[in-house]
């Protein structure tokens, strides 16, 4: 069984989850299917994705109990504010087709539309309506999570950022362990990029026998982060599973590190805005 990772709000994370942005011409629905059965208990999914219906009939579908599924969604930008964030999360719980989501975060902080609190405080009180079991944020800077401590008291439990050894973000990292927020890894394997044939990694996979997939991953564990893989290929999702099985040597996660060169995709949270 995957390890799990303490929440501050008292709940846990599997220490690896499923990404579903969906590849064209996919069917999201056979992709978690399998992912489920690989052993996967943490799926990633959001409202702007259009993967609800899929992660949610593949979550029904499956044997396995509800409770022991964490399904994450988010809130996208269009439903920023107080009333249409409760509004979001009535929708993502209707395409899910459940009664409630296990984690439910803010997709982008869109600083310009400066309506971020005031979709937080919505968000609190659908934790404690017990329509969402924990309550987080995706691509907030440590300014945005200060400011959300200072005007609500309520910490997030997760913020998933940009993460992978181009863009290793250790300073934000830190700034979450000193807060008690889990950090969850987007694009943890950059995506297909070339960052798989990048030196440091083929050399730590040939040293401890496994896949230059498998040692990014194992990477991001030995950092304290939680990677979301997206994989549709029933192998590579097993695969990317597999991580607890081996350890990558101080060296070898330093000179992963060291391939930082920046974000693959060029979204900075103070700017980027996606609706
Ligand atoms: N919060 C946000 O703003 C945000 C932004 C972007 C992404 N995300 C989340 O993060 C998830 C993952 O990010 P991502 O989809 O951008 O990229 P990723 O997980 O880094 O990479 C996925 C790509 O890598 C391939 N792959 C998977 N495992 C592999 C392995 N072991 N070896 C070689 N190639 C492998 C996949 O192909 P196959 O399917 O063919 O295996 C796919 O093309 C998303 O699905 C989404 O849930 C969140």
């Amino acid at each position: 069984m995957t390890p799990t990772v303490p929440l501050g709000d008292g709940g846990a994370l599997p220490a690896i989850g499923l990404g579903t942005v969906e590849a064209e011409g996919e069917d999201m629905s056979a992709t978690v299917t399998s992912a489920l059965d690989a052993g996967y208990r943490l799926i990633d999914t959001a409202l702007s994705y259009g993967t609800e219906g899929g992660v949610g009939r593949a979550v029904a579908a499956s044997s396995i109990a509800r409770e022991d599924i964490v399904i994450t969604t988010k809130i996208p930008g269009r439903f920023h504010g107080y009333d249409e964030a409760k509004e979001s999360a009535r929708t993502s719980l209707t395409a899910l087709g459940v009664d409630r989501i296990d984690l439910l975060l803010i997709h982008w902080p869109l600083p310009k539309v400066d309506k971020y609190v005031d979709t937080w405080r919505a968000m609190i009180e659908l934790q404690k309506d017990g329509l969402v079991g924990s309550i987080g944020v995706s691509n907030f800077t440590a300014a945005h999570l200060d400011r959300l401590e200072a005007e609500t008291g309520t910490v997030p439990a997760v913020n998933q950022i940009e993460l992978h050894p181009y863009f290793p973000q250790a300073e934000l990292r830190r700034y979450h362990a000193e807060h008690g927020i889990v950090t969850e890894s987007w694009s943890p394997l950059g995506r297909g990029s070339e960052l798989l044939h990048a030196a440091p990694i083929v050399a730590a996979a040939t040293a401890h026998d496994v896949s230059p997939g498998q040692v990014v991953l194992r990477w991001h564990v030995q950092l304290g982060a939680v990677p979301l893989p997206k994989s549709s290929n029933p192998d590579r999702q097993r695969q990317n599973l597999d991580v607890f099985g081996f350890e990558l040597t101080d060296a070898e996660v330093a000179a992963i590190s060291g391939l930082e060169r920046g974000r693959i995709w060029d979204q900075d949270p103070d700017t980027y805005e996606e609706f």
